[in-house]
């Protein structure tokens, strides 16, 4: 049985296909169209993921879509009566999602006849839910979903066992985590979509000086969770939804905060202002009473479910800064977070509750890895090798078996160069976790500025992180409990934060990414020649781009490592030198 999971028109639009309850493949549909967070409909990611699973539209039998029109009607018809601007972008988009079948016919150039699957509606956030849940290890555990805004609620709790969830209670709009975090990412000078990962980062250095008027910017209501002081907020008069611009599809969110907040909390940072030390602490108090709210609302939901482990989802669920407390200030023992744990993942947690939920079928699977984008054959990489301007341009290029490709690039990277990894299918959700990943030296005190100087041109407040055997997670962490998707931070050991300088952020944290031998046996094995070398079993990782989506492609990753000062490309088994007297087309880009 074939299902297909479609996140569309939606930020992070993406595609995924359960094959009788394993999953296949799942992709975001912009590493194809290469616009960062794309919307609109995922027609490259779902015809990637039919040719993955080598059927037709024909032989797909279900089609989950994580939206729900129809969930909290009551609630949206009431804000549609007192704002007519709601209404009318409420309109476009129910116009929009009726015309799914066409635009799914449309992308596989299939007459809309030939569509034999059967269409599911799963509301936002039980798809986050199940996202999570579903592909877990755990036969129970407590669910949790937050975010900014989906069918009109925010967060939903519940309980899973087995293949069922049973839901508790969800906030409703305008109530909103996300929209909390947004709000002040906002105020602070961040007005990207996703920008709210850079406040994360900017969080750590400052202290939180301003909690009191936080908790009334974040108010707590025990066991029913929070809401939010909405005189310092203006989306529930405005509206909700987000647009995204029509030239490239990017998501956009209006201004959310209001000017009650600049009273309280003083001027808005302008875009490109300098960061003062008030933003700062206005950072780090957002993240601290940020997490007051989550324990309370995740020691609450222990309370009533009495589970061991429990699972997270929703844009929230990024925040690996408090992911990483949860062992410490919950009785929660262990704790899941799928590698997308934002919109991108609707598809698959559509698909699998349409399996479980709506089918009833038994669970059998369990999202232990990441790699499920796709592929490319050593055949593809050599030709897009020759295909590009290194060939004959006085680089060198090795072929390499494996064991000896993962010591010469070891030796690379602990000769301070820096390194592009490029390997098997790519990974699902924003993440890069080793297969196309830039590799550094993490003991280098100066690799953090040398990165952002030749390839990222990041703010200089936001940590890289470090990749580290499973096995020797304990050695430099304060904890073992397995990372695999960089979704927890955990305090490096003191003794430790010496030796690992470059993906050590200010506060003494890593957000760091376990590397086990079977999940990902060639980054384990670059890893552990690193550590033979130096004696250090840590690679510093960052994502293989530069302003751009992780790239996915093999000519991607060569245009990338062309357009910037990498030092070393490996693609496959190929190992490619660049000249040291190479220069970049125009010098190489300025920062941004
Ligand atoms: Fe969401």
């Amino acid at each position: 049985m074939n299902i297909l999971g479609i996140n569309a028109y939606h930020g992070n639009a993406s595609a995924a296909l359960v094959s009788d309850g394993r999953l296949i493949a799942a992709v975001e549909e912009e590493r194809f169209n290469r616009v960062k967070y794309a919307a609109g409909f995922p027609a490259q990611a779902v015809r990637y993921c039919l040719a993955e699973a080598g059927i037709t539209l024909a032989e797909v039998d279900h089609i989950a879509i994580p939206r729900n029109p129809w969930a909290r009607l009551g609630t949206k018809l009431l804000y549609a009566l007192r704002m007519p601007r709601f209404a009318r972008e409420r309109a476009k988009v129910l116009a929009r999602f009726a015309g799914i079948p066409e635009a799914l016919a449309a992308a596989l150039d299939v007459d809309p006849q030939r569509i034999r699957g059967r269409f599911h509606r799963v509301e936002h956030h039980q798809a986050h839910l199940a996202s999570t849940f579903f592909v877990s290890p755990f036969e129970q555990a407590a669910v949790l979903s937050a975010d900014g805004l989906g069918d009109f609620a925010s967060t939903m709790w519940a309980t899973g066992e087995g293949s069922r969830l049973r839901v508790h209670d969800a906030i409703a709009f305008p109530h909103s985590l996300g929209m909390y975090y947004s709000a002040v990412t906002q105020y602070l000078g961040f007005w990207k979509y996703g920008d709210e990962y850079k406040v994360m980062g900017l969080a750590a250095y400052g202290e939180p000086a301003y909690l009191e008027e936080f908790r009334r910017i974040l108010q707590s209501r025990g066991a029913k969770g929070f809401r939010l002081g909405l005189e310092y907020f203006s989306h529930h008069r405005t509206g909700p939804d987000m647009t995204w611009r029509e030239a490239d599809k990017t998501p956009e969110l209006g201004r959310i905060f209001s000017q009650y907040m600049e009273q309280r909390l003083g001027p808005s940072r302008a875009a490109g202002e300098p960061v003062e030390q008030r933003h700062r602490d206005a950072a780090a108090t957002m993240q601290a009473r940020l997490e007051e709210v989550l324990f309370e609302l995740l020691n609450a939901l222990h309370a009533r479910t009495r589970q061991k482990a429990v699972c997270l989802a929703g844009g929230v669920a990024f925040n690996c800064v408090a992911n990483g407390k949860i062992f410490d200030r919950t009785p929660f023992e262990q704790v899941y977070v799928q590698p997308a744990a934002g919109d991108a993942g609707l598809a698959v947690g559509a698909a699998y509750f349409v399996y479980h939920q709506v089918l009833g079928r038994p669970r059998s699977f369990v999202m232990d890895h990441a790699y499920w984008g796709p592929g490319y054959s050593p055949e593809q990489m050599r030709q897009a090798l020759e295909r590009s301007r290194i060939d004959g341009d006085g680089f060198q290029i090795d072929e390499l078996p494996e064991a000896e490709l993962a010591r010469a690039a070891a030796k690379e990277v602990a000769d301070g160069k820096i390194v592009g990894w490029f390997q098997g299918r790519a990974e699902w959700g924003p993440r890069a976790l080793g297969n196309r990943s830039i590799v550094a030296d993490p003991r280098r005190p100066e690799m953090k500025q040398i990165l952002n100087e030749r390839i990222k041109h990041r703010e200089t407040f936001r940590p890289f992180a470090p990749s580290i055997l499973e096995e020797a997670a304990g050695e430099y962490f304060e904890r073992s409990d397995p990372s695999p998707f960089m979704t927890l931070a955990y305090a490096v050991r003191p003794e430790k934060r010496g030796v690992i300088p470059a993906p050590t952020h200010v506060d003494g944290t890593g957000r760091l990414q376990t590397v086990g031998r079977s999940a990902n046996p060639r980054y384990w094995r670059l890893i552990r020649e690193f550590a033979n070398l130096t004696g250090v079993p840590v690679v510093l990782n960052t994502s293989f781009n530069d302003n751009e989506p992780i790239v996915c492609r093999p000519e991607e990753a060569l245009d990338c490592f062309l357009r910037t000062k990498m030092d070393t490309l490996v693609l496959g088994n190929l190992l490619v030198h660049k000249p040291a007297a190479f220069e970049p087309p125009d010098g190489g880009p300025g920062p941004r």
